[in-house]
This record gives structure tokens, sequence and C-alpha cells, in this order.
């Protein structure tokens, strides 16, 4: 797997897109206020958005222009359904739903332990009709997978089977340890960090995505 340019292998994609180097750099920068995290994330899920929908799949539909009838290309099955890891997977979730606002949204609360970095499940409500949905869940980070791993074995046990996990920062560790447990999955990652400290935290990283975005660092 390389993690360069913007090469899909195995069903890893790495965006790399330079206005989202760009919005990286704000949420990285520790002086960033609660406002700008929360603008800059809103517009990186926008892009991670524009790239997770380009293939979806498409019929044709019967309309007429101002000029003439014509057959075009149309947005075919049911509204995908859109997982947010909570807390901080919220944050991704308003590019996807401006995009498609007939997005069927299911939430999964996971936090994981500090002492342990094992996840641990306190919340999940999910849309009905799962087996016939694309279902993308979406987490800003992918450090040691964990949290991941728990939310997509949640949804494969409520049906789901076309899924894609959709992140802004992935630590290779989690990658190759979600690569070897859901290698059924897509990943869709914004760019990939150095790795984990010996607190599992990604580095460079952007600390705690639930606590920038939320104002609870510290708390
Ligand atoms: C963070 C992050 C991921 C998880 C990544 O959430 O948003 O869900 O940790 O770590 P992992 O890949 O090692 O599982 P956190 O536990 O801080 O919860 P929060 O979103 O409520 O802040």
């Amino acid at each position: 797997m390389t993690h360069e340019g913007s090469l899909e292998l195995s069903e890893v994609v790495v965006m790399r897109h330079s206005l989202l180097m760009e919005q990286l750099r704000v949420l990285r920068d520790r002086s960033t206020s609660i406002e700008a995290f929360q603008t800059a994330m809103a517009d990186a899920s926008f892009l991670l958005a524009a790239d997770a929908y380009r293939d979806l799949p498409l019929s044709t539909a019967a309309i007429e222009t101002p000029l003439c009838p014509c057959e075009v290309p149309a947005l075919a099955g049911p509204a995908p359904a859109l997982v947010p890891i909570l807390r901080a997977g919220l944050g991704l979730v308003p590019g996807f739903r401006r995009l498609l606002p007939r997005t069927v949204v299911g939430h999964l609360g996971i936090y994981r332990s500090e002492s342990t970095l094992k996840p641990v499940e306190y919340f999940g409500k999910l849309p009905d009709g799962l087996a016939e949905r694309r279902t993308f869940v979406l987490d800003p980070m992918l450090a040691t997978g964990g949290s991941a791993d728990a939310a997509l074995r949640h949804l494969k046990a409520a049906g789901a089977r076309d899924l894609e996990l959709v992140v802004l920062i992935a630590a290779p560790e989690g990658i190759e340890a979600l690569e070897r447990s859901h290698p059924d999955v897509r990943l869709r990652v914004g760019v990939v960090d150095e790795g984990l400290d010996a607190r599992g935290f990604i580095v460079p990283g952007l600390g705690d995505a639930g606590d920038r975005q939320f104002g609870t660092e510290g708390a």
C-alpha cells in the first residue's frame, strides 16, 4: 500500500487535496479558535463528501431542457446512510448532508478508554434498510482503529453490506488494522500521518478532535 498521491490501492483512497491540506493546517494549529476549528472541519467535510460521493450509482431520467427532451444521468438507488461516530464524527456530517440532503443518519456513540485504548460503546440508533444503502461511517480520526472496528462490527450486525469509512487523518497503524479486520470495507482518508505516540494519539495529528470541536478540553 502507498500513502502518496490520489491512488487507490487495497480499497484505500488517500485524497491529498490541496484545499484539504490548507484546512488541515488550520485544524492542526493549537492556536486555532473553537469557531475557526468548527468552520475548517465543516469545510473539510465538503471535500471529503464530494470525493466519497463521486461514484454513487447512476441511472437515467427523462427531462426537458429549454431546448429539447433528453435523457440525463440521475442518482439511483436508496438514499445513502451516514453514521458519524460520536462525538467527533458529528463534525463531518454538514458537508455530507448539505451535498445530499436525503441521506439518512444513524449515530453510534463510542469513546476510546484512555487507559486501555479499547473502544467503549454507549449509544446506538441506526436507520432502517441498511442492507440496501451505501453506508458512510464518519470520524475525523483513525488512530489504533479500535473505534472504527467496533462501529463496523455494529453496522455489519445490523445488516450493512456496502460500507465505506471516511476519515480526515489516519495513522498507518489504524489503516493496517482495518485492512486486516475489514478488508471488505472501503477506506477514504484525507491524509496519512506519521504514527501514534505512547498515549495512542496521532502524531502530528490535531489533538482530540471531539474536545477541540465542542470545547471540552481539560473537562
Ligand atoms: C477519538 C476519535 C476516534 C477515536 C480514534 O474519539 O474521534 O473515534 O478516538 O481512536 P482509535 O482509532 O484508537 O479508536 P474519542 O474516544 O476521543 O471520543 P470523542 O469523539 O467523544 O472525543
